[in-house]
């Protein structure tokens, strides 16, 4: 990574040196000056543009960061929806593997208006980047993809393509079809047939991948079960709408995640 003197600011950082921050930070250092701001990072240095790379329940602290770097823009890149901050969407992909970040996908970027020299220097870097005016359309299907895939995939402990088959296809397809009217609501055009169509076709083109949340479980990490399901189950409650399967795997999310807890505790 680029270093440089405090003074001098960086035009772009990216906060989370995890998975994904890695992957962004490492192909934008080749191209243009890149600060990375990881948890323990002690000066914090100015920056023009901070891409937010934490998990989600991290954001309250990365935000209180990336104030501090007098940027001229932040953006999300994260999954689950984050009111506080402007958000893009990504389908670039790393995972973590011991201390070693594995890439996956450079993937393609949606980003916010206001983000085009940001994008600039994305497709430099060699991301597939641009600004999306409907930006909330995409981070919908976005939602839409990831609160059917990641609670049966992490439960279940299996593969996205799995998703697609029985036994566990009925389960995306009751979770798709109850999301729909949900986002629906909130300005996505889709119906509960094509719903369940996006959900299918991503399992497919995902097929070899474990979703975020899987690889939460499997690590032992806390997942971002509260920014993905339990941001629909706000969106369901505030439209009247009932998700009960939605509801259902919530709950047993939050279970699993504390007998992780629970039996990592008793190790210690
Ligand atoms: N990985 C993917 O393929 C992928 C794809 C699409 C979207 N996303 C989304 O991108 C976000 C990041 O995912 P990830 O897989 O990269 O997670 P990750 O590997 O867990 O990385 C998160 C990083 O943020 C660091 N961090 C936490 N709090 C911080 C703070 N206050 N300041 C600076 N750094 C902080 C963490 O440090 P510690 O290790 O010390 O906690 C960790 O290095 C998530 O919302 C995820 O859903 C990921």
């Amino acid at each position: 990574m680029a270093r440089r003197e405090r003074a001098e600011r960086y035009p772009v950082a990216v906060i989370g040196p995890g998975a994904l921050g890695s992957l962004f930070a490492a192909r934008l250092a080749r191209v243009v000056p890149t600060a990375v701001v990881g948890r323990r990072t002690l000066e914090v240095p100015q920056a023009d543009w901070v891409i937010v790379l934490v998990k989600a329940y991290d954001t309250p602290a990365a935000l209180r960061t990336a104030r501090r770097m007098r940027p001229l823009g932040i953006v999300s890149l994260q999954n689950g929806l984050i009111p506080s901050v402007p958000q893009g969407v990504t389908t670039a992909a790393a995972y973590r593997e011991g201390r070693r970040v594995v890439p996956v996908a450079t993937g393609s970027t949606l980003l916010p208006p206001g983000f085009g020299t940001l994008g600039k220097y994305l497709r430099k870097a060699g991301f597939e980047a641009r600004v999306a005016r409907d930006i909330r359309q995409a981070r919908l299907r976005k939602l839409l993809a990831n609160v059917c895939l990641n609670p049966v995939t992490a439960l279940f402990r299996v593969r996205n393509g799995a998703v697609r088959e029985p036994p566990y296809a009925i389960l995306a397809e009751a979770l798709a079809g109850e999301a729909a009217p949900v986002l629906r609501a909130e300005g996505l055009a889709i119906t509960p047939t094509e719903a369940v169509r996006v959900v299918m076709e991503v399992a497919r083109t995902t097929a070899r991948n474990r979703s975020s949340m899987l690889q939460d479980v499997l690590a032992g990490r806390r997942t971002e079960n509260d920014h993905l399901t339990g941001a629909l189950l706000r969106m369901a409650r505030r439209h009247r709408l009932a998700a009960p399967t939605h509801a259902a795997f919530y709950r047993l999310i939050r279970v699993m995640e504390r007998g992780l807890e629970w039996s990592r505790q008793r190790r210690m």
